[in-house]
């Protein structure tokens, strides 16, 4: 097991945005949190790396508890995020966007890598081989050299995971990827979330197309209202009643 939360919780003022919230994610999984807008999903990726603090719980990855940390140690303990809205350098090419994410565990930094000092050259070179590398698996290799506004929305996408994976995650967050992609577009990012837990990344997931949830994911949370009303893999959750009820209404119709 590479994360372990325990009682989770989170009050906003009067809204618990997580209430009690318990999951074991294992290594090499993708581990799915679903639910309507507001049910608490973004913000236990908040708590997760330290952008918020818990009101209660525990979360810990390979036995460390993550609570109290900063964010910066969360990161360097190996647990990377996307947001929900794309964060990438528009003006900068589509290389040297993942190469941003490579300095953030580089042992040059990313100031450093800035002023031409000795001995930094042949680590740039590495980084610069493995974000090829990583442009490649999403197809983009061709695209290195053209700023990253100018690719089509789906790719834009592909290529903030990429740039994520460039910091060496051992537990990557995905939130909502892919919203805004069409059929087509959500297909091919599918294929690359399973494409990199086949080289053993652990995931958790945030989407909201169900489908795709389903292809893709080990195990699922649903979540409503800060509450975890059913965990498990996607053909159990599929014939929970509890979930049933939040999603098709009492009287089985699409609500
Ligand atoms: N920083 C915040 N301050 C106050 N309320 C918040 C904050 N973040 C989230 N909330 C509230 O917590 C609830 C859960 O939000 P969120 O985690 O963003 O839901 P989801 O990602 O599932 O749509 C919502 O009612 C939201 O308005
Ligand atoms: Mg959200």
């Amino acid at each position: 097991m590479l994360l372990k939360i325990e009682g989770l919780t989170k009050i906003f003022g009067g809204i618990t945005a997580a209430k009690d919230i318990c999951c074991q994610v294992n290594e090499g999984n993708i581990f799915a949190l679903i639910g309507p807008n507001g049910a608490g999903k973004t913000t236990i990726f908040n708590l997760i790396t330290g952008m918020l603090k818990p009101d209660g719980g525990t979360i810990a990855i390979d036995g460390k508890e993550l609570i109290g940390l900063k964010p910066y140690q969360i990161a360097a303990a190996g647990i990377t995020r996307t947001f929900q809205n794309l964060q990438l350098f528009g003006d900068m090419t589509v290389l040297e966007n993942v190469i941003t994410g490579a300095y953030l565990k580089g042992k040059t930094g990313f100031i450093k890598s800035m002023l031409p000092l000795p001995g930094k050259s042949r680590e740039d070179l590495r980084i610069k081989e493995e974000a090829r590398a990583l442009l490649k698996d999403i197809g983009l290799e061709k695209a290195a050299g053209i700023p990253a506004a100018t690719l089509p929305f789906g790719q834009q996408r592909l290529l903030e995971i990429a740039r994520a994976m460039a910091s060496g995650p051992r537990l990557l967050l995905l939130d909502e990827p892919a919203a805004g992609l069409n059929s087509m577009e959500t297909k091919e990012l599918a294929g690359y979330l399973m494409q990199l837990r086949s080289q053993g990344l652990t995931m958790l997931l945030i989407e909201h197309d169900v489908e795709t949830v389903m292809e893709v994911a080990d195990r699922i949370m649903v979540l409503n209202f800060g509450c975890a009303i059913c965990e498990g893999t996607p053909a159990e959750i599929q014939r929970d009643p509890a979930v049933i009820k939040a999603y098709l209404g009492e009287d089985g119709n699409v609500a």
